[in-house]
């Protein structure tokens, strides 16, 4: 079982002076169970891409499948894709309506037939799951800050327990606890069983956190593998607009230096090959 994506294209007002082709053939196989991280600079297409994952998008050419079920394929079908995958949109707005943040929270499991006692249980669950403060269920969303209404949001999709979590960007305005809060959510997530799909401009997170990492560059993918594999050719790929993290520059610079042989983002495995490298001279 898994979400795959076959040579998806998207063009924006296409045939207009304003077209913008904003996906270009992309194609990958997230699978259960694992944290793979979609980085791109801004503008590379990675909302456009999320949106395509739960049926929000009118597909144009290319295929998404989930488990097994082609999205735009039978109309009757959009309900159970939309159950399996929870999208939590890039800006909290663009997702939240309700008056309260109980209310917000309610709404997706509410929709999937859950009500009473199994509701509100389900409603706190996914709170305490995101470090949101069951102090706030009764608040306005519109009236919070941008990390709690980003929480509120994130809070909302996991409610309805979908099986594949599509995050756009859910570290934006999140401080430090809030960050490592997030990343452990994340690892829950995955453990759990779930699929988490996670999109960032954050290399140096993506390193941190994922078991897959794709990168797409004006659209198309640029690359798609491991973190060490990622960590290996990124110094062969072009990633416009992504910071290449520190530990990753040292890295080149040694290997280029002929002082260590194999590039890691890893710190204590950087550590490890001066020190192997170093009493082998
Ligand atoms: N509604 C729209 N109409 C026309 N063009 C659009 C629209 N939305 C996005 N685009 C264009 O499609 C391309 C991809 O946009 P998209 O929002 O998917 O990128 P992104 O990677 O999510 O960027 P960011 O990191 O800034 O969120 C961009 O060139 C953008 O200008
Ligand atoms: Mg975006």
């Amino acid at each position: 079982m898994s979400l795959s994506v076959a040579d998806l294209s998207y063009t924006y007002n296409m045939g207009l002076p304003t077209e913008a082709a904003a996906l270009k053939n992309i194609s990958f196989e997230a699978e259960k169970g694992e944290i793979f991280s979609i980085v791109g600079h801004t503008g590379s297409g990675k909302s456009t891409l999320a949106m395509h994952l739960n049926g929000l998008m009118v597909l144009q050419s290319g295929e998404v499948i989930v488990d097994g079920i082609r999205v735009g394929g039978n109309p009757s079908d959009l309900r159970r894709i939309r159950q399996a995958v929870g999208l939590v949109f890039q800006y909290p707005e663009q997702q939240i309506f309700a008056e309260t943040v109980r209310e917000e929270i309610s709404f997706g499991p509410s929709n999937w037939g859950l009500s009473g006692d199994a509701l509100e249980e389900r409603v706190c669950a996914a709170m305490d799951l995101i470090g949101l403060d069951r102090s706030f269920a009764q608040a306005n969303p519109f009236m919070l800050s941008g990390g709690e209404k980003r929480r509120v949001a994130i809070a909302s999709v996991l409610a309805s327990d979908p099986d594949y979590l599509v995050l756009d960007e859910p570290s934006a305005g999140l401080d430090y606890n809030g960050l490592c809060e997030l990343t452990s959510l994340l690892r829950k997530m995955s453990e759990k069983g779930k699929c988490v799909i996670h999109i960032t401009h954050d290399l140096e997170l993506a390193l941190e956190i994922s078991d897959r990492i794709m990168i797409i560059s004006d659209g198309a993918v640029a690359a798609i593998g491991s973190p060490s594999e990622i960590s290996g050719i990124l110094s062969d790929i072009d990633i416009k607009g992504l910071i290449l993290p520190d530990i990753l520059s040292l890295s080149y610079e040694l290997k280029k230096r002929g002082r260590i042989d194999k590039i890691t983002s890893d710190p204590s495995e950087l550590a490890e090959e001066i020190r192997t490298a170093s009493s082998c001279r």
